[in-house]
């Protein structure tokens, strides 16, 4: 049942209709209930429930890849299984049995592989997703949730490709509150974002940064992305404070930074200052892997990096992580998981 509608050479960042999601769910008598692989499709929801009245609600974002050994990989599976219980743990929902998130991902991505690009043409990008049913009119956590899995084929998520981003760092708006729900895939995190996004696209910037709210000297990260600058070969990134996700990419950066390129890694707060003075800045995400920050404007000051992308430092960590991700070289760290 190949999408006929699917534009395979030319694919973004969009939901396409796929065969099947995996579905589960929670009640107070019968805790999980797995009910499996169902079609694709529209989902029943009370209007009453605390997804849609509280936004009680998290989600993952995960790839699956075509490999050169010609087998389909996950990448760091059990990490998003962490993430997605810890921000179960801080929305109330209740937390999945050990290794159902794991197995979900492998069976749904098996069930769709029809929908998994070509190797040069994108991934498969799998959205665990995990919400209160309610009914609840009070704020208050729901006694009942849904656990489900879609999947879609992805090219590059922003839509310039590896286009240099023009940003910009905003003093109007914050994305989380320092004591938050910020290191949370929390879906009311992503709300907030969307009217200071709509500003900044309609002024012609790519991506917004956002600064800590507690002290708006550093920064915090991007939309969906965090954030490092290069500066004589020390890379630095803002530390897991409470405020930014904890992104799988992120970490990957680190650890291919230190291990494969020897440079120095700090997670530190990062300043305004720092960041406008970086030889490179770039942005990590599961979507994107490594987006280079063309430009940065502050308060109307614009910082241009200049390098060239062939010549930077933030090619060959992005390079190196996609050839993991990819299979085109040995694997040191564990992280790719082939489909059982
Ligand atoms: C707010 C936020 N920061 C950072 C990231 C990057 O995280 P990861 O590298 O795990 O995709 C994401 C993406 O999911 C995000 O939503």
């Amino acid at each position: 049942m190949k999408n006929k509608k699917i534009d395979w050479d030319n694919l973004g960042f969009n939901a396409h209709e796929t065969k099947s999601m995996y579905r589960a769910n929670y009640t107070p008598e019968n805790k999980w209930q797995i009910e499996g692989l169902v079609p694709y499709g529209n989902i029943s929801l009370s209007p009453a429930s605390t997804v849609l009245n509280y936004g009680q609600g998290i989600f993952e974002g995960t790839k699956a890849y075509q490999t050169s050994k010609e087998r389909v990989v996950c990448f760091r599976l059990k990490d998003n299984a962490k993430r997605f219980r810890a921000s179960s743990e801080r929305m109330c929902i209740a937390p999945l049995p050990e290794g159902l998130f794991e197995k979900a991902v492998q069976e749904v991505v098996k069930d769709n592989l029809e929908f998994l690009p070509k190797k040069d043409q994108g991934s498969l990008y799998v959205r665990p997703i995990a919400y209160g049913e309610g009914p609840m009119l009070g704020v208050k956590a729901s006694d009942y949730f849904t656990f489900l899995i879609y999947v879609t084929p992805v090219g590059s998520y922003f839509n310039s490709g590896l286009k240099r981003l023009n940003t910009i760092i905003t003093d109007k708006y914050h994305r989380v509150a320092t004591k938050s729900v910020g290191s949370a895939k929390a879906v009311g995190n992503y709300a907030g974002t969307l009217l200071p996004y709509k500003e900044i696209t309609d002024q012609g910037y790519d991506e917004i940064i956002f600064l800590n709210s507690s002290n708006e000297n550093i920064i915090d990260e991007a939309r969906s992305a965090n954030i490092f600058v290069l500066k004589d070969n020390v890379l630095k990134t803002p530390p897991l404070h409470g405020s930014i996700l904890p992104g799988i990419t992120r970490d990957s950066v680190i650890k291919v930074a230190k291990n494969i390129f020897n440079l120095k890694v700090y997670e530190d707060d990062v300043t305004v200052e720092e960041l406008m003075a970086g030889d490179e800045v770039f942005f990590t995400g599961t979507a994107a892997v490594i987006a280079p920050a063309g430009s940065i404007n502050y308060k109307n000051k614009i910082t241009e990096f200049d390098i060239d992308f062939n010549d930077s430092m933030t090619k060959l960590i992005r390079e190196k992580i996609i050839d993991i991700q990819h299979e085109n070289i040995e694997d040191p760290f564990g992280w790719v998981i082939p489909l059982s």
